[in-house]
């Protein structure tokens, strides 16, 4: 069946993105009504966008997973939700059908629910890219109990740091996951964590990789137990809790660049539409394609388009457990191959990484059952454009470059594939829903085309963040405040001529790295938690594969005898309380950091430096401390 809500061509595009700006709440009242609901919605557009107070849909009630499961089963029960590809290539291919995820998904929603856990509890979820995570999210969703994945690359600390902050009661994890040749500890890590966590009461683990673990009596216990209990109990479907449009359907902590990680809450309704109808229409799905997002469940990419996204359309989505260049460099290749993948979405700096491999991992492989290619994450530079669309898309197959945030819920920003035109490095034309502005520092918004400006979204859409977990001054001050009225994304962006919009990266102090957002002070902060440094200050620089890199300032209070050794040890203190992700590319010792008269660091010449730069710093006789650069630039790196 044609989803009647897919937009067909160019000229379609148009006239709905008036109608949807011009009469949104007709607009998106066509759109829901072809979900299920328990109860419709009494008002489409609600609350109060300036104060980041929307809602949407309100007075209806929902439950995501009969939107996503229940209501595929009966024409299309014996159609793969999930193919499940292992790290090893060697090992069987799992199908998941939607009948099959219908019951796994409910059988573990009786655990869950023999737990104690009901709407509302918190739930964090640390495991490896394998089904049961995808099972476990959906688990929670039935439930009505709200999910906040911590992605398996966090140290004990970040993960303690989120469940306290959730007040999470039960944690989901696996006693190990396989990335590429390594096997990632999790249970012994979840168990480190939760020294310092009184709100979990339940710790449900899945044996994968048949590592040895610790089990806590009383408070841990194995999922393939308590799920062979479930069935034994034969207790069948579990009724889908009836939940409000507004009630939070999932945390996910991401950086900002202030301060600990923030809780982004999106909400079960106007997520679920906005997750559907951006997946339908960016990627133009069609009944039968296999969608294959490399992404991880662990970020939002993984959530709303390996997730919500494609089973919401009744879709096959694929999850991959390993890396892109294990146990060589054409894995991906072989996956698209193998399965026959329809649509490739991944990340720049995948391609990036793939495209210094060379062409030998592409001999042989076909790829020609891909329709669709897309990027998310980073701005994509055009040298890997170029790369993904002549080598992977053999010069036919269109390129959406979809920009948007863990805080949007989905797509914002893209070319529909095939629809509206794409250019190389830009993300072009808003979706329905969607008013782009860009504004000048005084708060001006610049009218006209070939303008760049700080990117703002002028007006409420269904996928927008609600608040920000346990503290929604945070979220007003974060992203309602800096432009009175707007949403402001915190980057930075130019519209060309023809009025296409091109994301040129962050203007705040958040690193993008490998498509990862990190916040510069939290690397700071871990890093002056070496018991030797003093003072540090973090900054991006460009980075030929990662986008970029992490350059850290580290002031160290005696006198260095071996830096090497120094160095090893605040990469180590990094990864102990954020995790590999956010280990610096390269540390400089330096005897002082710039500062203005008011003692702030200033960034900005330290990001000249490191970008290599030097030259281009200008006037710096209002600092504190002139002389520090000198010195500094001598020592770089
Ligand atoms: C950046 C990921 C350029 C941007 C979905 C944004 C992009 C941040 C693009 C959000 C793109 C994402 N072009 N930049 N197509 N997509 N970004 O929350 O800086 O992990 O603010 O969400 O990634 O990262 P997040």
């Amino acid at each position: 069946m044609k989803c009647p809500y897919q937009i067909q061509s160019l000229e379609q595009y148009h006239t709905d993105y008036q109608r949807s700006i011009n009469d949104p709440d007709t607009f998106w009242a066509d759109i829901a009504s072809n979900f299920t609901w328990k109860k419709q919605w009494n008002t489409v557009r609600g609350g109060d966008f300036k104060n980041g107070q929307s809602t949407w849909f309100e007075g209806g009630t929902l439950n995501i997973t009969e939107n996503c499961i229940d209501r595929h089963l009966a024409d299309n029960a014996q159609q793969n939700a999930i193919i499940f590809e292992p790290n090893d290539p060697q090992s069987d291919t799992q199908y998941i059908t939607y009948q099959q995820l219908y019951d796994r998904v409910n059988e573990f929603a009786h655990v869950l629910q023999k737990h104690g856990i009901q709407k509302g509890d918190r739930v964090c979820l640390y495991m490896g890219m394998i089904p049961e995570l995808a099972i476990a999210v959906l688990a929670c969703a039935r439930i009505g109990a709200i999910h906040s994945v911590i992605f398996g690359g966090f140290s004990a600390q970040s993960i303690s740091d989120r469940v306290n902050d959730a007040q999470a009661k039960c944690i989901i994890t696996c006693d190990a996951a396989y990335r590429g040749a390594k096997t990632i500890p999790l249970k012994s890590v979840i168990d480190d964590a939760l020294a310092s966590c009184t709100s979990v009461q339940t710790v449900i683990v899945y044996n994968h990789v048949n590592e040895t673990v610790n089990m806590v009596s009383g408070r841990d216990f194995w999922w393939k137990e308590e799920v062979s209990q479930v069935q034994q109990d034969k207790l069948g479907g579990f009724p889908a809790v009836e939940m409000n449009a507004e009630d939070p359907l999932f945390i996910l902590y991401t950086s900002g660049s202030t301060g600990k990680p923030k809780g982004v809450v999106h909400s079960c309704a106007g997520y679920m539409v906005w997750a559907n109808y951006t997946f339908v229409n960016v990627f133009q799905y069609k009944q039968n394609q296999l969608h294959f997002c490399t992404a991880d469940i662990g970020w939002i990419t993984g959530h709303s388009y390996i997730v919500y996204g494609p089973l919401s359309a009744g879709g096959t989505t694929l999850m991959f457990e390993g890396i892109p260049t294990w146990p060589d460099a054409g894995r991906f290749w072989d996956i698209v191959d193998k399965y026959k993948v329809d649509i490739l979405y991944t990340a720049p700096t995948a391609i990036r990484s793939l495209m210094g491999c060379g062409l030998d991992p592409l001999e042989n492989k076909s790829l020609e059952s891909l329709k669709v290619l897309g990027t998310v994450g980073e701005p994509i530079n055009e040298e890997a454009w170029n790369w993904y669309h002549e080598h992977i898309g053999k010069n036919r197959l269109p390129i959406v470059d979809t920009w948007w945030q863990t805080e949007t819920g989905g797509i914002m920003i893209s070319n529909l594939a095939g629809i509206t035109p794409a250019k190389a490095t830009f993300a072009t034309y808003p979706l329905p829903g969607v008013i782009p502005q860009l504004l000048d520092e005084n708060g001006h918004v610049l009218e006209g085309n070939s303008v760049s400006g700080n990117l703002c979204i002028a007006q409420s859409w269904p996928g927008s963040i609600r608040t920000t977990w346990g503290d929604h001054d945070r979220c007003l001050q974060t992203y309602f405040s800096a432009y009175q009225g707007k949403y402001f994304t915190g980057d930075g962006c130019l519209r060309d001529e023809n009025g296409m919009y091109r994301i040129t990266g962050r203007v705040d102090d958040v690193l993008n790295v490998s498509g990862h957002r990190i916040g510069t002070a939290e690397v700071e902060n871990a890093i002056n938690m070496h018991p030797g440094v003093v003072e540090s200050a973090i900054v991006g620089y460009p980075h030929e594969i990662k986008g970029q890199g992490i350059y850290a300032y580290v002031i160290f209070q005696n006198e260095i005898d071996d830096a090497q050794t120094l160095k090893t040890e605040i990469l180590k203190t990094v990864s102990q309380l954020i995790g590999p992700i956010a280990k610096p590319d390269k540390i400089q010792f330096v005897p002082a950091l710039p500062k203005t008269r008011s003692g702030k660091i200033m960034r900005r010449i330290l990001r000249k430096i490191a970008e290599g730069e030097s030259d281009k710093i200008g006037d710096i006789s209002t600092l504190l401390n002139p002389e520090a650069v000198e010195v500094i630039k001598q020592g770089v790196i």
